[in-house]
């Protein structure tokens, strides 16, 4: 259904008044965000039917107080979509958390058919351990269909580069930087480095960093923190967009490159 033209504004050029289409809802930011939460909890029934393991996977997380810091259940499918869409079969996550979007690209990967794996960094001991728990009990296969590393993924990195250097491991399909905001760029670096042609590079969160660190907004500029957006504009390895997105987490934003 389209929205509902709540009045009329200026001439267009042919000396008509232009309909201007309206939502008809208070903009003021409480209620454009209250809004969307309530679009993600209409929506999720109807596009995650059969989601019982991924619940399963946030109240074992709830649980043992890991944060609610996971990707929303819409963002989750739509990292699944593109897993699917961009024909991966390698993924590299840095942020596992309690491994709700390690679930996500390990079912994709799953319903492609095609083989593949997730490799997963954590840096503490304690997420690992459940991460695996919740992947296994999601009926996922550790450490065939997925895998989690535990340490400082900047520690982890130069480990997996070398094994790709040595024909150890493939290079990988789809990259999910999710975990500590500082590091966005030489994540989004090393992320480049160990994919192939065509790949997808998915930063979560850019613009929650950009607004933390002052590069847009009233917060503090943060001169020591570089501004990803910046760095991945002049990077002639990709080609990338930002997308803002407002749901169940608020408003926030994601950035996406292709590896060229
Ligand atoms: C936002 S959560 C990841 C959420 C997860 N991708 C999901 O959607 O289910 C970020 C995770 O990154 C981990 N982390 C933070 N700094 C890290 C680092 N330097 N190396 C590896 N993991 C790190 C945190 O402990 C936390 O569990």
């Amino acid at each position: 259904m389209h929205p509902k033209i709540l009045g009329t504004s200026s001439q267009s050029k042919f000396g008509q008044p232009k309909a201007v289409t309206r939502l008809p809802f208070t903009m003021s930011d409480k209620t454009v965000l209250d809004f969307a939460a309530e679009v993600d909890s209409y929506a999720e029934p109807h596009l995650l039917p059969n989601s019982q393991d991924l619940k399963d996977t946030l109240n074992a997380s709830n649980s043992h107080a890991i944060p609610q810091i996971a990707v929303s259940p819409a963002q989750g499918k739509f990292l699944s979509l593109l897993t699917r869409l961009s024909g991966t079969r390698n993924v590299l996550e840095i942020g596992t958390l309690g491994g709700y979007s390690t679930i996500c690209f390990a079912k994709a990967l799953r319903q492609r058919g095609q083989g593949g794996k997730v490799t997963s960094i954590e840096i503490l001991k304690d997420r690992q351990e459940l991460a695996i728990q919740n992947i296994r009990n999601a009926g996922i296969s550790v450490p065939d269909e997925a895998e989690v590393l535990l340490g400082s993924a900047l520690d982890v990195l130069p480990q997996l580069e070398a094994e790709i250097e040595q024909g150890q491991r493939p290079r990988f399909d789809f990259v999910l930087i999710d975990a500590d905001w500082e590091n966005h760029w030489p994540y989004f670096d090393y992320g480049v480095r160990l994919s192939n042609k065509g790949s997808i590079v998915y930063v979560d969160n850019a613009v929650g960093a950009m607004r933390r660190f002052g590069i847009v907004g009233p917060g503090t500029d943060k001169k020591e923190v570089v501004s990803l957006v910046d760095k991945v504009g002049a990077d002639s390895r990709v080609d990338a967009s930002l997308m803002q997105t407002v749901g169940a987490k608020g408003h926030d934003g994601f950035l996406m490159a292709l590896v060229l």
